[in-house]
């Protein structure tokens, strides 16, 4: 064991002897390390803060190594030494974690900029107290029983340090415990919740669903009503960011992102509204990550990969798409070049959403899905004429265009007259000018061909691109989970609807094949219309 300096305050050896010769040599690296360094946020750090400052609840979330716990010890520290009396509450999974990345960094942290605080150990708990009565309360939460050690005091700052390993339940009923005073809300005190992660663990979906998809992955401020509880928040508002936030360059952020988001007036309601917001985290933002680490990001399984060196969040253990990539298969939204095949499929709902989807394909078999109808509670009729007025959007430049469509398809179970009308849906789409035939509706060949559209082939990419302007199909692409007793098919319980109109949609034109010309040289639509035209001209026959 190397001396420790002599300059250095560490007033509690004992303490220091007590730990694992792993974790003496983790404090002391950390210690050589940190000498000599100002502790001074990266701007990502510094806009998540920003950020923070702002919202009830943060989630910094994404790469390893990105400096998520590094801003959680800095921020606890600032309130802690602004604000007299301050509680926060940093809590980490297990108590070798808690001691490795927390108390040994503020051990450290607190001998190198001597930070007016002294390490005390309460009925168990360890505590860094501040001279002026503030207190950081570091503690544990692997179980529901750990709960009950937290749920009888106030914090005005909890912090919850690798969230995605605990359970949500876990989560938001120890937020319950954030309450300041009115004289330390006076000092500047707000109650507010910081959640800092990797993708992966067991509420992973969960904090996707309240953080990174709602606030697409970052770009927006999500203002939700909790009226009915957290588990039924709606979106009641949402403010977006003016450029987007990952790909942000350190200038940016300074210059554009955090005077944004600093002089952003954010309209909620105290006693119902939750403002939430996601910072994605990369490995890049911290500009003190070793190269090395970087190295091992690399080499890591490609699932491990895309969560710790990518911080994507769209990939977790199940997902039935394991192929989806939004920074592949996303893209901007352009005019479809005249000459290209296009075609449309349809999902019907009606108390579930109902999904239409246009597809066009390139010369090479590249297919963009580059419209989207969706949504639930529309009849028939005005689904059809949804689908119709979209048929007739025009181009960027306002121009207006006809489309011709080689094949409309829609889910083969809008051909029975299930409502006993002597009326299928379909023909219900066909008289207000929707008219569809029937797709394939072999559902393994159908996610296969599915699958093989979006494989990114490492030389030429995918063979399916999403517009931008999709975004129910952007959303719950990688929300399919596969289905736990037919692996081979996905789990229809969960939102599907977008996805099944796409497999109806390429079922048009399975995966290689070349495009589908018909011997009369029209389109099967145009052959359709034709048809009914001519049943419809037909002289009625008298009986
Ligand atoms: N602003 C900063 N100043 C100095 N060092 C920093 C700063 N931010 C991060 N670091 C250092 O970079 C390393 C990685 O940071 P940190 O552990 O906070 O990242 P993380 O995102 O929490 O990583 P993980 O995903 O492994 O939990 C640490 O050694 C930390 O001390
Ligand atoms: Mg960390």
């Amino acid at each position: 064991m190397t001396d420790i300096d002599e300059g250095v305050e560490v007033e509690d050896y004992a303490w220091f002897a007590e730990l694992s010769d792993d974790d003496q040599q983790e404090y002391l690296r950390l210690l050589e390390e940190a000498v000599g360094e100002q502790w001074e946020l990266a701007a990502k750090q510094r806009y998540a803060e920003a950020v923070w400052r702002k919202v009830d609840w943060l989630f910094y979330g994404g790469a390893a190594g990105g400096g998520k716990s590094e801003l959680a010890l800095k921020h606890a520290n600032d309130l802690s030494t602004q604000i007299p009396g301050h509680a926060t509450l940093i809590l980490r999974q297990s108590i070798p974690e808690l001691r490795r990345s927390i108390i040994l960094r503020m051990v450290v942290r607190k001998a190198q900029f001597a930070l007016p605080a002294k390490l005390r150990k309460l009925d168990g708990v360890t505590q860094f107290k501040y001279d002026n009565t503030s207190h950081i309360e570091c503690g544990y939460l692997a179980t529901d029983e750990n709960l009950g050690q937290y749920l009888s005091a106030e914090y005005g700052c909890i912090i919850v340090d690798e969230a995605s390993l605990m359970a949500s339940t876990q989560i938001i009923t120890v937020a319950s415990r954030l309450r300041v005073t009115k004289t330390a809300a006076k000092l500047g005190a707000r109650p507010h919740l910081g959640l800092f992660s990797n993708p992966g663990g067991a509420s992973h979906a969960w904090l996707r669903d309240i953080f990174v998809t709602p606030s697409d992955y970052g770009n927006r401020i999500v203002v939700y009503d909790i009226s009915q509880g957290i588990e039924n928040a709606q979106v009641s508002r949402t403010y977006d960011a003016p450029i987007t936030v990952a790909s942000a360059t350190d200038t940016q952020i300074d210059n554009i992102l955090i005077p944004w988001i600093t002089n952003l007036d954010i309209q909620a309601d105290v006693e119902q509204d939750l403002v939430c917001a996601f910072v994605p985290a990369k490995a890049t933002d911290n500009p003190h990550i070793d190269p090395s680490f970087m190295r091992g990001l690399n080499a890591l399984p490609e699932k491990r990969r895309r969560q710790l060196r990518d911080g994507d969040f769209d990939v977790f253990d199940g997902m039935y798409f394991d192929e989806w990539r939004r920074d592949i298969h996303v893209v901007p939204y352009f005019d479809i070049p005249d000459g290209w095949q296009l075609a449309r499929g349809a999902d019907f709902g009606s108390a579930a959403p109902w999904a239409c989807y246009w597809g066009a394909w390139d010369n090479d078999g590249n297919c963009y899905i580059y419209r989207e109808a969706y949504g639930a509670g529309l009849t028939p009729i005005e689904q059809a004429r949804k689908a119709v007025e979209m048929s007739e959007t025009p181009r960027i430049d306002g121009t207006p265009r006809k489309e011709s469509y080689y094949a409309s398809v829609a889910d083969p179970s809008v051909f029975a007259d299930k409502r006993g009308m002597g009326k299928s849906i379909a023909d219900m789409w066909r008289e207000n000018g929707f008219s569809v035939t029937r797709a394939k509706n072999a559902r393994i060949a159908g996610w296969q061909n599915v699958r093989q559209y979006l494989a990114v082939d490492p030389d030429h990419g995918p063979k399916l691109f999403v517009m931008e302007n999709c975004p129910n199909l952007i959303r719950t692409f990688p929300l399919q989970q596969t289905d736990k007793k037919h692996p081979e098919d996905l789990d229809t319980t969960l939102e599907d609807h977008a996805v099944d109109a796409v497999r109806y949609l390429l079922s048009v034109r399975p995966i290689g094949t070349k495009p589908p010309v018909s011997k009369v040289g029209l389109t099967l639509d145009q052959r359709f219309s034709r048809l009914i035209h001519k049943a419809g001209a037909k002289p009625k026959r008298r009986w």
